[in-house]
């Protein structure tokens, strides 16, 4: 059952209309479906003209006394709902309920866990909106973009499997419960859905300043959140930096204590390197997985797999900086005339040698990292393309 959850603040004049235009299209599509209107003891009287409406329709009706928000109003109906499939969407019409059927379609059809109403997708859309809200709302986004590639990640309209949020602690501050989601859910595919977001005709926007700042103390906090790649970067950052610590150790240890020396300079330091980077390697697969991506995974066949992999990564990593040092210092005079004022400041202060090293560690830490999160550790939420029909 598909269990549509609204959460209303004065939206007496909204409630005919929508309740109408919902099980319109649960029924023409025959979708068995309720509705929980969670209401928060509007003064406009919502909740009565919502109570009115229960002996035709499926509807339950909650009103909370004490309590204020769209979000906990959001998770509260979710916790009320009976259905398997959850669906939150405004109550002001602005989400069009003839786009419930193609969202719930992907998850029938098992394409996605999470279905998210999109308005900057091919197809979606804005209707007459001011500029104000226009910049509003890509500023948004762009800040929420450091943990979530999905396009329109403000949505207050999407749909999921129960199972996504299940044993999953959300924080119903602040109005961006879909967000919250998307980054804490436990789901492996996501969708969006285009729709046109159409402005209210009755009532008024409870979006204010004190939303905006609310909402920037969310986002911050998700940055932190232990799936947000911005976070797992950092991890991946400090991890790096000990391993360092753990190279030059085993390296000394085995070079002088161990006495590897004696085979002469050269050669004692190809074996005593080669040692100090396995262990170092090995040292950092061990703390990225248990920490930086908390991968859960402990069969030994997996594991060995892995561990090989992540070595097969660092190699590869490795394999690409020798290539940008080489090429960067071969073509020098191709590029060096084209470098600006920022280029000729850092060769300057480093040397070109110094500052090739440098690009290609830059670069050479990203596909580790990007490596280590998709190849070696995938357990990634993926964002899929809606499949045609
Ligand atoms: N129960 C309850 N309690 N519901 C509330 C509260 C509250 O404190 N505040 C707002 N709502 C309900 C409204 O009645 C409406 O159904 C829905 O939440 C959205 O509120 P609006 O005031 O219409 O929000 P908006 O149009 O400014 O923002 C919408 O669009 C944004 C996209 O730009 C929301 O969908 C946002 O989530 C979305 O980001
Ligand atoms: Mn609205």
């Amino acid at each position: 059952m598909l269990s549509i959850i609204v959460p209303t603040y004065n939206e007496k004049e909204n409630i005919p209309q929508l309740v109408k235009r919902i099980f319109k299209v649960l029924d023409e599509n025959k979708i068995e479906g309720e509705l929980v209107i969670v209401d928060d003891n509007s003064p406009d009287g919502t909740a009565k003209v919502a109570e009115d409406l229960k002996s035709s329709y499926n509807i339950q009706v909650i009103v909370r006394k004490n309590e204020r928000g769209l979000s906990s109003a959001a998770i509260k109906g979710m916790e009320s709902a009976k259905g398997d499939v959850l669906c939150v969407m405004d109550a002001d019409l602005s989400h069009p309920p003839e786009v419930l059927p193609k969202m719930l379609k992907h998850i029938q059809n098992e394409e996605a866990e999470l279905v998210i109403g999109s308005r900057h997708v091919p197809g979606g859309g804005i209707e007459n909106w001011t500029m104000k809200r226009k910049i509003v709302s890509k500023c948004a986004s762009l800040i929420a973009r450091p943990v979530t590639k999905v396009k329109d990640p403000m949505s207050g309209f999407f749909m999921l499997k129960r199972e996504v949020i299940e044993g999953v602690e959300l924080k119903p501050k602040g109005y961006k419960i879909g967000l919250e989601i998307i980054v804490k859910g436990n789901y492996e595919h996501l969708v969006e859905e285009p729709y046109v977001f159409k402005n209210r005709a009755y009532g008024e926007s409870k979006l204010g300043a004190k939303v905006v700042k609310n909402y920037l103390s969310h986002a911050l906090s998700l940055y932190f959140h232990k799936d947000s790649s911005f976070y797992q970067f950092l991890k991946f950052c400090a991890v790096g930096g000990l391993g360092i610590f753990v190279d030059l150790g085993v390296f000394s240890l085995v070079y002088y204590s161990f006495f590897l020396n004696a085979y002469g300079q050269i050669t004692g330091t190809l074996y005593s390197q080669t040692i100090s980077f396995g262990a170092a390697v090995t040292f950092n697969y061990a703390l990225n997985k248990v920490w930086t991506f908390q991968d859960k995974e402990r069969r030994k066949s997996k594991v060995t797999k892995q561990y090989f992999m992540f070595v097969a990564v660092a190699l590869g990593a490795w394999l690409i900086r020798t290539l940008i040092i080489d090429t960067m210092l071969t073509y020098q005079d191709a590029w060096s005339s084209y470098k600006g004022p920022l280029v000729n400041l850092f060769v300057s202060l480093l040397s070109i040698e110094r500052f090739v090293l440098l690009i290609a560690i830059i670069i050479v830490m990203l596909v580790n990292f990007f490596g280590s999160k998709y190849l070696v550790f995938k357990r990634e939420k993926r964002i899929v393309k809606p499949s045609e029909n």
